[in-house]
Formats: C-alpha cells, structure tokens, sequence
C-alpha cells in the first residue's frame, strides 16, 4: 500500500490493519521522522484506541518518484514473495503544475510508472488504485463508471495528471487486473470531524477564517462570499466523508466481483453551494476571532472579497456545479447505501474541527491533544496544495 500517511490512506490502513489483514507500505521519510516510526505511531494510537494488539505492517522507506521507487533488489524480492496486490493510494494534490518534472506529474504520472515498474518486477498482478471522479475534467450530465476516453478539458493540472495516471494502469500488460476508485471530493470523518488535510470546502473555510479577522463582523455574507468567487447558489459539490470512502474502498477491495472494474465513490445527495457559503459564514463568525466592528484596523468587503479571489484563484474552476457520478456499479456490488448524510450539521462539525483544531496536519489518533488554533495577523493565508 502507498499514501498511508494521509488523510484517505490512515483510514485504509486503519481499517486494514483492524481486519487482520497483513499489509505492506511503502512510506517516505518527513523532515522528522522514519517511515518506521510514522507509521508505528499511527498504529499504536489505533491499538491504544482499540484496545487490543495490532498486528504491524512491514514498512519500506520509499519514494514513489523514484526509479523503482527507492527499493533495492532484497526489497523487491521480498514483495515478490509477500505481496499480489498493489493498493496505490499515493499522489500529490498539487493543483497547479505545467512542467512535466514537477509535481502533481512527478507523483501522479511518473509514480504511476515507477510503481508499475515495481509490480512487474515483483510479479504484483493485481492493481488497486485510488483516482478521482473529477477524471471527467469538465464534462457535465450523467458521467458512468465504465465510460472509456477522456475528457477534452480539465479543471486543472490535477485532474489531468489524475487521469493520465488511470490510463497508466488500465493500459499495464502486465496486470491480471486494475481496479479503480474514484471519491470525490473527501472531506472529515462523518462522526468526529477529523481531518488532517484542508483542501476543496476546507481551503475556503480557512481563507474566510483568516480574512474575518481583518473584516468588521456584518461586513460580509456568504451571498457574497459566493458571488465573489463566482459561484452560484444553485450549484452542487459533491462531498464524501473520508471514514465511509475507506470503509467502502476496504469492501470492494475484498470482494472478487469487484476486480478489474470502476467504481464511483461519491455521494448520492451533493451538497448546494448556498448551504457551503453558510455553513462558512456561521462557523468562522461563531468560532473565528473576528475584527471589532470599531477597530480602525478593520479592512472593507472589497479588501475581503480582492483576497478572497486571489488566494483561490486556483480553485476558481474547482468549484463549478458538479456532473452527476453514476453509482451503479458501487450499488451493484455493495447492496446497500449507508453513505452517512452530509448536511449542515455534519458540515458545521468539520468546520469546527478544523478551526479549534488550527488546520494543523496531525494524525487522527493525537487530534484529541490538539491545541487551539492562536490569533494570527492579518495575513491572507497561503495556497494549501
Ligand atoms: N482529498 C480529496 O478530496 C480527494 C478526492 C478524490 C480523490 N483523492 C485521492 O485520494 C488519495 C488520497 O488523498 P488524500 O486526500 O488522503 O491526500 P493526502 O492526505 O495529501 O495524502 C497523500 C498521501 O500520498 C503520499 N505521497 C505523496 N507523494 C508521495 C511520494 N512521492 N512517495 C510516497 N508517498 C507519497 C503522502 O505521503 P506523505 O505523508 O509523505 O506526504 C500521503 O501519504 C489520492 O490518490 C487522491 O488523489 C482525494
């Protein structure tokens, strides 16, 4: 398995490892720590919550934009004996990147490659991969699973690296199977709220928690929150909570009927975009440090709405009114539909996690001791991907 470190990946591998399943990682080093001991911190914050041993997976220090991703002959062949199946989950959310040798291609194209190489070295033949349902690019109406060929145009580099590296997969000789998932837009757990990466929804709410401290409270509102990034109330995004994408990936990934096949892992009720401009504006007014409506500091609408539109500028197409994903297929093999309802509610306690929380980036199992997030300056925040 690949990206276990992640927001999706330490969902998978929790549920993994919670199976009794043996697993694999390949993991790369952070500026502090081992692949070794990220990974058995993770773990054994989920044996302390469980309650009960839990078997490690066998972790490879390794770098999918590598060649071979970073593995040695003893690696390889120890995969070779050990391993059948390939769970990529691996890839750079980097929006924005024309250069071939940058990311998002290096990680999502070229690692594609790499661990291709790596599969067929190691005589790996099944591929599980995690995609995105945004490969359709801009298209709208009804989009299939099983519909080949793509798109014309996309919404951003993305989306094409994420489609490029699909095709990488089907087209591989060498595989007895590919299998494919593809989320949409994954955001926090569906009960705690817990997320530890803030794109899409969470890159909004934070630029409008950054900006509301420099902005009188009233100045502004989510009608004009959308209005300022050209967003129409009437639009829909489709929002999944990352706990339920697991669980599913985890289902179709141990059934037979699954493989070789292509599954939307969306929602089934896409949320209005009025409802997301809301639920931004309630949080960040009841959990943001606003500006008092006499501080001479306080900066207009017009200065909220010029950063606003700058700062997400990049996800300017992102937020255009989603396709409609068939689930045919999930339906099929899944029976039931128990997609947890993402509403105002769940959407409010998200929000609230993610502001109390700091959008710091810490692993699910040390959300508890988080600390609140400190008063920052008037500062527009960076670009999070
Ligand atoms: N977030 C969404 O809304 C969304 C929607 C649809 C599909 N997806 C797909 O779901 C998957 C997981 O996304 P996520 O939101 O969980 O992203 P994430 O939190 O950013 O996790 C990405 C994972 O990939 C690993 N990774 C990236 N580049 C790597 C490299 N060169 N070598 C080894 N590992 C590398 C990261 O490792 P480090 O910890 O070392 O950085 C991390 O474990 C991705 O394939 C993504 O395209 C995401």
């Amino acid at each position: 398995m690949t990206g276990a470190t992640g927001l999706l990946g330490s969902y998978l591998l929790r549920d993994l490892v919670l199976n009794g399943e043996s697993v694999a990682v390949l993991t790369r080093r952070s500026r502090r720590q081992s692949p070794q001991s990220r990974i058995e911190s993770m773990v054994s914050g989920w044996e302390a919550e469980a309650g009960r041993m839990l078997r490690r997976p066998v972790v490879f220090d390794g770098d999918i934009t590598l060649p071979r991703c970073g593995l040695d002959d003893d690696a390889i062949g120890w995969i070779r004996l050990n391993c059948d199946t390939l769970l990529n989950n691996a890839a750079s959310l980097t929006f924005d990147g024309n250069a071939p040798e940058q990311e998002p291609w290096r990680s999502n194209v070229d690692g594609i490659r790499n661990l291709l190489d790596v599969a067929d070295r190691a005589s790996v033949s099944h591929v599980h991969h995690v995609s995105t349902a945004y490969v359709c690019g801009l298209r709208s109406g009804v989009i299939r699973e099983d519909e080949s060929g793509e798109p014309e145009a996309f919404a951003n580099d993305y989306e094409r690296s994420k489609a490029l590296g699909e095709r990488l997969i089907r087209e591989a000789k060498h595989l007895e199977s590919s299998t494919i998932y593809r989320p949409s837009i994954i955001v926090g757990d569906s009960d705690t709220g817990f997320t530890s990466t803030y794109h899409g929804f969470f890159a909004a709410l934070r630029l409008a928690h950054t900006l509301v401290r420099c902005v009188p409270l009233g100045a502004t509102s989510s009608e004009s929150l959308l209005e300022f990034l050209g967003i129409r109330p009437h639009w829909h995004k489709n929002f999944v909570p990352v706990d339920w994408v697991a669980r599913t990936i985890g289902t179709l990934l141990r059934h037979h009927g699954a493989r070789g096949r292509t599954f939307h892992v969306t929602h089934p009720d896409p949320v209005p975009m009025s409802l997301v401009g809301s639920v931004i504006q309630e949080a960040v007014e009841r959990l943001s440090e606003t500006a008092p409506g006499n501080d001479p500091q306080g900066r207009s609408e017009s200065w909220f709405a010029a950063n606003l539109r700058s700062e997400l500028d990049v996800y300017t197409k992102y937020f255009r009114d989603d396709p409609v994903f068939d689930r045919s297929n999930v339906l099929a093999l899944l029976g039931t539909d128990d997609v947890p309802l993402i509403d105002r509610a769940s959407l409010l306690r998200m929000s609230e996690y993610a502001i109390t929380n700091g959008f710091r980036s810490v692993p699910s199992h040390m959300a508890a001791t988080r600390p609140r997030n400190p008063a920052g300056a008037c500062e527009p925040v960076g670009r999070e991907t």
